[in-house]
């Protein structure tokens, strides 16, 4: 047996050694869950995401059948929250809202078990798996399922809301956007410009509704998790460095600009005014809600050229071909948190697809253990410079459906086997497991 991986000296951090800064890992459920719709589950858009070049979701890691000993897994590597998703079209079964009795029971038993393992749960409602039957309506294209995902807010507040700490509303807006809608890498794999900030200010638009639904209905903390990083030239040419300007007005601040300051950012509407759905500025005081916490999900840092937009990131990169850039995240914080009134933030996804065998020994990640232990270090660097922050979130619980890229990218701390679905943390589990134990017994 190969020899475990270092442990991380929690205590020379003081900002993420305070036991109140919570310490978790994340999951989705589309991505986990498996077992298409054949389980009282209605159809979602990545259901029908498939055709040349998709790929099809499959068994997702039969989270379904394994919920139990996963969520216990989550406990004995010694975190203390856990992040999931619900599923709209597991609990909505159709366009009049009908309740789908089965989804309720498997969600309320779920919730029930993290709260008996003490484990605190942080939900997000949209992760991408808008219910099929909305998007044959126009999907986030259409105002009215903004409508709808505030009233199925509502259902999960009334019906989850004891059970829950903090309700994220979206997750990454501007992947469902640009991803979803104008590169059409994701479901529903629209490829129009239009589209695409009709979907933006929609989702926007969702997520305001749904505060004041989920505030009206359960005492959870709300949020909304954005994902970004910062942005740098290629060269120091003024041309590149207008680029990066705007790539990051597009890529950070086209969400958060309306979410704490009450507009789009200059750049993007001097260039999609006319993208927007007519009236937008009608929706912005119904965007801007008081939130109680900001969700980020940071994975790298971008490089931008004038001529060739996005540039590959530089070495060492992961096997998604981005970045590994602890720095970046340290930047992408204090630029948020000058340019803007945030709540308190959570980093709710940081993580890293890797190239992996798994060998006699076990599997060895030390390149993973490497980033998130950079990573956790620039957290505390930004704790120490006055930025209010309260947790980060390892992603990802176990190698799971990444999406466009089918299962080919492994971004687990535990790994699944795809034929029989056993689960076997990789070093870096183990290694954070050491290491919180350790943080544990040192604040106890
Ligand atoms: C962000 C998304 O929220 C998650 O679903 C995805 O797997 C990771 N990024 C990695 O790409």
């Amino acid at each position: 047996m190969s020899d475990p991986l270092p442990l991380f000296e929690f205590s020379k951090f003081a900002g993420i050694h305070d036991p109140r800064f919570h310490i978790g890992t994340a999951t989705a459920a589309f991505q986990i869950e498996g077992s298409g719709h054949t389980q009282g589950r209605a159809a979602s858009i990545w259901d029908q995401f498939h055709g040349a070049g998709h790929s099809i979701a499959g068994d997702g890691c039969a989270h379904l059948q394994h919920w139990r000993d996963d969520l216990k897994l989550v406990k004995e590597l010694g975190f203390d929250s856990y992040r999931l998703s619900l599923s709209w079209p597991r609990l909505i079964n159709d366009h009049d809202g009908h309740v789908a009795a089965a989804g309720v029971a498997f969600y309320r038993q779920l919730l029930q078990q993290l709260q008996q393992l003490e484990l605190r749960a942080v939900v997000t409602l949209y992760h991408w798996d808008l219910p099929e039957y909305w998007q044959q309506q126009g999907g986030w294209c259409n105002r009215q399922t903004a409508i709808a995902f505030a009233q199925y807010a509502k259902m999960v507040a009334e019906t989850f809301g004891d059970l829950i700490d903090t309700i994220y509303t979206i997750n990454e807006p501007w992947v469902v956007a640009m991803l979803g809608h104008r590169s059409g890498e994701h479901a529903p794999g629209i490829q129009d410009e239009q589209a695409a900030f009709h979907c933006a200010h929609h989702l926007l638009l969702a997520h305001g509704l749904a505060v004041n639904e989920i505030r009206a209905h359960c005492s959870a903390k709300v949020g909304i998790v954005l994902n970004g990083g910062p942005c740098d030239p290629v060269t120091i040419s003024s041309n590149d460095q207008r680029a990066a300007q705007y790539a990051y007005q597009e890529g950070t601040e086209l969400f958060a600009s309306p979410l704490f300051n009450g507009n789009y950012p200059e750049l993007v509407l001097a260039r999609h005014q006319q993208h927007l759905p007519a009236g937008w500025q009608q929706d912005l005081l119904q965007i801007q809600q008081p939130l109680d916490r900001l969700g980020l999900n940071y994975y790298c840092r971008y490089r931008i050229s004038e001529q060739h937009g996005e540039q590959p990131g530089c070495a060492p990169l992961s096997t998604m071909g981005w970045e590994q850039s602890a720095l970046g995240l340290y930047r992408w914080l204090t630029k948020l948190q000058r340019q803007h009134p945030l709540p308190p933030i959570e980093i709710t996804e940081n993580g890293i697809a890797l190239e992996e065998t798994l060998t006699e020994a076990g599997l060895r990640d030390p390149q993973r253990w490497h980033y998130i232990c950079e990573h956790l270090k620039a957290v505390d660097a930004a704790i120490c410079d006055g930025i209010d922050l309260r947790g980060y979130f390892v992603w990802t619980l176990m190698d799971n459906f990444e999406w466009g890229h089918g299962y080919s990218q492994t971004f687990g701390i535990v790994h699944v086997d795809r034929n029989t679905m056993a689960r076997t943390p990789k070093a870096s589990a183990l290694a954070l497991q050491a290491s919180l134990k350790q943080r544990q017994q040192n604040s106890d």
